[in-house]
């Protein structure tokens, strides 16, 4: 049976994804929850990464482990450059096997999505730039690599930091006023759906860049009100509002979103209605 070693598995997406038919090592800085096989692994300790590598020897590393604010990543790009790049550049000094990393639709600069694989990147701002030298690093230190880059990745119900969704159920479900912005365009990637494609990608060969969303770009404002409708919560209490307008501390890429061509024609990739998504979320 293949070993699979996950960074990050606490988080959002890594709290999905389950890999049945594998031996599975789950890693992350700080456990959440009741996990098996879970062990402490801060990917900037570049011992600790180099010596369990060694004695544990996977056949796989699922690299999810990120710092994910992206405001946060702006205001300490230092913190993000040492989780987001030399973490990553930990693991592949020590380790020779199937690299699959999560990048993000971040690489580029939002004027004209959504993006294919051959598209220009062009990050404007830290975590994107993270995200990117990170992928260079892949390529660069890796012969057996797979990059899954993926777009506002949302489930409801764990209480992740990162859960865009589970704070939109949570605000509305107590009657408080949410500004969501609706000039910010993706298409949105259910963990789960995720979680299936990279089982797919662990089992068949495969290698390079592939692109990874739901089947319609939406705005974020427009994204809410179908959470909120699915959940039966007041749509009225979400005011859109404009990205000039949040202000936030680093910039956003607005017309972004990824095309999932390659990834149909490769892997056989079906992509799913965030509608249909956000249903099957309320009742898993
Ligand atoms: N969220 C999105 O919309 C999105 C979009 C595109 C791509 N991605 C990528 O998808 C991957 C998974 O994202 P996610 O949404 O699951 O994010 P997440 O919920 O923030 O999960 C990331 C996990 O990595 C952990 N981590 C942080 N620093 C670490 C370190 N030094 N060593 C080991 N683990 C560390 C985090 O722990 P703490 O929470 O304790 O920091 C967290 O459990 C990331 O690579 C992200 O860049 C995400």
């Amino acid at each position: 049976m293949k070993k699979v070693l996950i960074t990050g598995s606490s988080g959002q997406l890594g709290a999905s994804l389950q890999l049945n038919d594998y031996d599975v090592m789950r890693t992350d800085i700080f456990p959440q929850g009741d996990q098996e096989n879970f062990t402490i692994l801060d990917i900037t300790n570049e011992l600790h990464v180099k010596n369990l590598l060694e004695a544990e020897k996977p056949d796989v590393i699922v690299h999810l482990a990120a710092m994910t604010n992206v405001d946060g990543c702006e205001r300490n790009p230092d913190q993000a450059q040492l989780i987001n790049v030399k973490g990553t550049e930990n693991l592949l000094n020590s380790f020779s096997g199937k690299f699959i990393f999560v990048s993000s639709d971040y690489v580029f600069d939002g004027e004209n999505g959504p993006y294919i694989e051959e598209d220009d990147v062009n990050p404007i701002n830290v975590y994107g730039k993270t995200k990117l030298e990170s992928e260079e690093s892949v390529r660069r230190l890796s012969n057996d690599w797979i990059i899954l880059r993926t777009n506002v990745v949302w489930n409801i119900g764990g209480n992740f930091k990162a859960s865009f969704a589970d704070w939109v159920v949570d605000e509305l479900q107590n009657n408080r006023l949410i500004r969501i912005v609706a000039d910010q365009w993706n298409n949105p990637a259910w963990t789960v759906d995720i979680g299936n494609v990279i089982e797919t990608m662990i089992k068949h060969d495969g290698k390079g860049l592939y692109h990874h969303g739901s089947s319609r770009v939406i705005n974020r404002y427009d994204f809410a009100c179908m959470i909120a409708n699915v959940y039966e919560l007041n749509t009225s209490l979400i005011e859109p509002i404009t990205t000039k307008e949040l202000n936030q501390t680093a910039k956003r890429p607005l017309k972004c979103g990824l095309i999932t061509k390659k990834l149909e024609n490769d892997f056989n990739f079906n992509p799913s209605k965030t509608l249909s998504d956000i249903k099957a979320a309320k009742n898993n």
